[in-house]
């Protein structure tokens, strides 16, 4: 599929950005982004996005979540089109992750603008807060808010490690946090939301297809585990009077990895991304230690089951050793599907384009997730080598990305122009 003479400009203009965003945060050589939310280089990265709405005539303002939002004023009446992603970050990322999608929502609008006439409904391009869960163990903030799903008591109890809270960073960052729950995304505003990302699995990879359709979003399911055991002398201490926090939290790890095995038959997965053991010295016997568990599945009996299983183990684990485990929960989101007519749309774009495309799941969260709550909503999936992502070796080919761009093109100016 060819990219016509009047229309390439969005495409190319996409990998610039790109590039100018993996900029914001970039790491040492081999160590790739650290781009978390609401940090100096998530502003540095918005600043790029929101200086290319306003070269491209768009609205430009931030909501209470800070989530950033580029909207071009529309001729005409009636719901418009949302396009979205995110551009924050997890530790030593990669360049493309959300960032393709905030992108290529404003490669479209620069295509869409060259060839009259002007979309008679809004278009907007929206950067959603902290979609990685990674800084304040909460994910899709901003998308979560505006689906009316995040209260200002919601963000005075999650912070960062250095005790910063959502609420306060939220506020440093120009947010209002004291009003979130008044601007929820409206069916009487918006008529469609589309999100392109990476796969971030290795699917489209393998089988060689360009584009992903996405019918159901995995919903994670996350709490913290804090053992607390006795600390003690390393060598004074015997075997026989331990309570070592480390080695239960060990069988907790593996019973983690023992649910998601038992599972994986229905694409669940469980893993343990946080470890974090007290006070951490060579000759001192771990009296305390925190887990971070993520367990995720688009069968949300799926994911209860592995829930009860891992809690199960670590309460006998723990009892068995005389540690003490308490649970925090930080969330508990139940699988998406995305919506069936934007999902056919999608699917017969592709099929009179002959781009080779396949229907599937998403293992990882995204925004489309919550914004779906309040309106159609469909998800495109374009192709990463090896299916590598959350690493700073994630990586695309451009080409197998074009098809996938122009999909979503094709899919957002038939509901402008409907
Ligand atoms: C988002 O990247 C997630 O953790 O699924
Ligand atoms: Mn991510
Ligand atoms: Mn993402």
């Amino acid at each position: 599929m060819g990219i016509s003479a009047d229309m390439g400009a969005g495409f190319q203009r996409l990998r610039e950005l790109v590039e100018a965003v993996a900029r914001c945060g970039r790491n040492t050589p081999g160590h790739g982004v650290s781009r978390l939310a609401l940090t100096e280089p998530d502003r540095q990265a918005r600043e790029i996005i929101a200086g290319e709405m306003r070269e491209l005539g768009m609205t430009v303002h931030t909501d209470a979540c800070c989530s950033l939002w580029g909207v071009l004023p529309s001729s005409g009446k009636g719901p418009g089109v949302i396009i979205g992603s995110h551009l924050d970050s997890v530790p030593e990322g990669g360049d493309y992750d959300g960032v393709l999608g905030v992108a290529a929502g404003l490669g479209v609008v620069r295509d869409l603008l060259s060839v009259p006439p002007r979309p008679g409904r809004p278009l907007a391009v929206v950067v959603f807060t902290a979609e990685e869960s990674s800084r304040f163990s909460l994910a899709c903030v901003g998308s979560k808010a505006a689906a009316g799903r995040l209260s200002p008591e919601d963000v005075r109890r999650f912070c960062d490690g250095q005790g910063v809270t959502l609420a306060e960073a939220l506020k440093n960052f120009g947010g209002h946090p004291e009003a979130l729950g008044q601007e929820i995304i409206s069916p009487a505003d918006w008529a469609a939301y589309f999100e392109l990302h990476i796969e971030q699995g290795p699917v489209l990879d393998k089988t060689g297809d360009d584009v992903g359709i996405v019918e159901a979003i995995a919903a994670p399911t996350r709490f913290m585990l804090e053992l607390e055991g006795v600390q003690a002398h390393s060598g004074a201490c015997p075997m026989a009077l331990r309570h070592d926090a480390l080695t239960a939290a060990a069988e907790v790890i593996l019973a983690v990895e023992a649910a998601g095995q038992a599972e994986a038959k229905f694409g669940s997965v469980a893993t343990v991304g946080v470890c974090e053991c007290r006070p951490g010295a060579m000759n001192v016997v771990p009296g305390r230690v925190t887990l971070k568990v993520d367990l995720r599945g688009i069968r949300s009996e799926s994911v209860a089951r592995m829930r009860s299983q891992v809690m199960a183990k670590a309460v006998s684990v723990c009892g068995a050793r005389g540690v003490t485990c308490q649970l925090t929960p930080y969330s508990s989101d139940v699988p998406v599907a995305m919506n069936a007519e934007l999902t056919a749309l999608l699917e017969r774009i592709c099929r009179e384009r002959d781009v080779k495309y396949r229907r599937m799941p998403s293992g990882a969260g995204h925004d489309a997730m919550f914004v779906a709550e309040c309106i159609p909503s469909a998800l495109i999936f374009v192709p990463c080598r090896d299916g590598v992502s959350h690493s700073p070796k994630e990586q695309i080919e451009w080409a197998h990305v074009q098809p996938g761009y122009e999909v979503l093109r094709e899919a957002v100016k038939e509901r402008l122009f409907l």
